[in-house]
Order: C-alpha cells, then structure tokens, then sequence
C-alpha cells in the first residue's frame, strides 16, 4: 500500500508527522527547485531506509549580503510533486520565523576545515549551512542524511560537524549527477541565458582535461591547477574564482598529488557562480 505523503510546516506538524515514521529514517535536506541531482538523493534513501523525509528551506544564513537569496529559485508545487513521485513519506517546509526566532542567537561553527575553498570565498556561508543542518537534524531525527558530491567542501564540513557534535546520524554522499554534456546539475543553472549555458560547461571540461594530466601520471598539484586554468582562460564568458587541488579529506592545497584528492573550482559564467568537482581516487600502492 503507498501511503499518502505528509506534509509539515510548523515544528509541532513536523514532530507529530516524525513519530508516525517507523524504522530507519533517510533525510534529505534541500533548499527546494528540484533536480535530478535531489531526486537521486531520495531515490538512494528510499532503497536505503524504511522512512524518507525531506526539507524544502532556503535558508538565508548561508547567502552573504550580494548573493542570488532574493532571486533564489523556487516552486514549490513541482517539488512537492517530484517528491511524492520518488516516494518520500514526510517533507517539512519550515518558515524563517521557526528557523530563526526573534532574538536568535546560536550558531554552529567548523572551524578550520571552512576556511579554505567556498569558506574563503563566502565569509559566513558554511556557518550557515552549519547552523539550519543542526537544527534540521535536531527536528528531524534522522538516522541517515544524503549530500551530494557536488558540494563537496559542504559534505566534508557536514560530516565533521556530526563527529564533532556526536549527532548519531550517518552522511551519505552521492555522486554528482550531469547533464548529458558534462554540466553538474544545479538550481542555479536556471539563470544561464543559451550562450552562458554552452560556456558553462568549461568546469567539466577543465576537470575533465586535468584529470586526463593525472591519468598520463601527473603528479605535480601546481600543474594539474594550471591545466584548468589554462582551460577556463580559453571561455570567454568564464571568468575564474578559484581553482584547487586539495587533499580530500584536510582541503589542504598540495603540492604533490599521493592519496585521495578533490580537484575543485569556482567560475562565474556571467553574474552566475558556478561550482564543481572530481574526486581523483588514490592511486594503487605499487610496491
Ligand atoms: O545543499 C543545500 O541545498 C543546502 O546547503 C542545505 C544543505 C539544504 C542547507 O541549507
């Protein structure tokens, strides 16, 4: 029997709705304009867990004060829609006000590990992004939570908050999903005009050309770094922010490529930004 999908604004609709949920609870939190990227989230936590929840927040605290909030897409309708199709049982849509009561003052803050990468670049997003999963973890109650690939630095500093804090919570992260010509799906695609949307799959094909480096045996970080550039400085419309070559689990800068390794850019596609990221797996140990 499928069973109706119920829907939550208010913490006491959400906590109500929680305790009809049996068994193992899969959450996947979003910021709503659904993709296939989310979707696969759920559709992972749905083969994964007996129960699937998911939220629908923007949550202002992560956008700085030049950023895309206000324009933010949104349509709630469709998502709630999508949602019901891949079979979630409970999505909560909380209101700022609940998020952030009047008077709110508690957040939630990794340190270190944000201040390299997107944590450099926007100042106060990762504490953000912290503080709403916290709180959506505390509401919710999950026993395990999807994150996709593409926001990698998020899923690290995600990951290290729920060690840190001991929230008995798993973090599941999922491969990025692509358009057909490499671009990394993301709400914020929406806002590419036809030209921008040809040119922003420069970040996969800069990813692309300095992972095809690795594989012939690079193993020099400066020089993988450089392959991207030297790709992105060929895009017209593409104007860089930051490309890196990090080891995965630190987000330390390398200078030698030996172990696992996040390959991750920033590029702005007119007013756009746009980020993405390959993962170079640990090369095997010849002895
Ligand atoms: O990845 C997102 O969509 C957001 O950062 C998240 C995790 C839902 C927190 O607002």
């Amino acid at each position: 029997m499928t069973r109706q999908m119920i829907l939550a604004s208010t913490l006491d609709e959400l906590r109500s709705a929680r305790l009809l949920l049996d068994g193992k609870l899969g959450f996947v939190p979003t910021m709503g304009y659904l993709h296939e990227g989310h979707l696969s989230l759920a559709r992972r936590a749905r083969t994964e867990c007996d129960s699937v929840a998911a939220s629908i927040f923007v949550n202002p605290t992560q956008f700085g004060p030049n950023e895309d909030l206000s324009k933010y897409p949104r349509d709630l309708d469709r998502d709630l829609h999508l949602l019901e199709e891949v079979g979630v049982d409970l999505v909560w849509t909380p209101t700022p006000e609940i998020m952030y009561p009047p008077g709110f003052q508690t957040w939630v803050e990794v340190q270190e590990m944000t201040r390299s990468l997107e944590g450099a670049m926007r100042p106060g997003h990762f504490r953000g992004v912290t503080t709403v999963v916290a709180k959506l973890f505390n509401a919710v109650q999950p026993q395990k939570a999807y994150f996709g690939q593409k926001d990698a630095q998020q899923a690290a500093v995600i990951r290290q908050m729920v060690r840190d804090l001991n929230f008995p919570i798993e973090i599941i992260v999922c491969p990025t999903v692509r358009e057909p010509d490499g671009l990394a799906m993301s709400s914020r695609n929406v806002y590419l005009d036809p030209d921008q949307r040809k040119a922003a799959t420069v970040l996969f094909r800069a990813l692309s050309a300095a992972k095809a480096e690795y594989e012939k045996g690079e193993r020099d970080a400066e020089k993988l770094r450089g392959k991207m550039k030297e790709v992105i400085a060929r895009e017209p419309l593409a104007q860089m922010q930051y490309v890196s070559c990090a080891d995965y689990d630190t987000l330390q800068e390398l200078d030698k490529v030996t172990g696992k390794t996040l390959l991750s850019m920033a590029v702005f596609i007119g007013k756009t930004r746009l980020i993405d990221n390959f993962v170079l797996e640990a090369p095997p140990v010849t002895s």
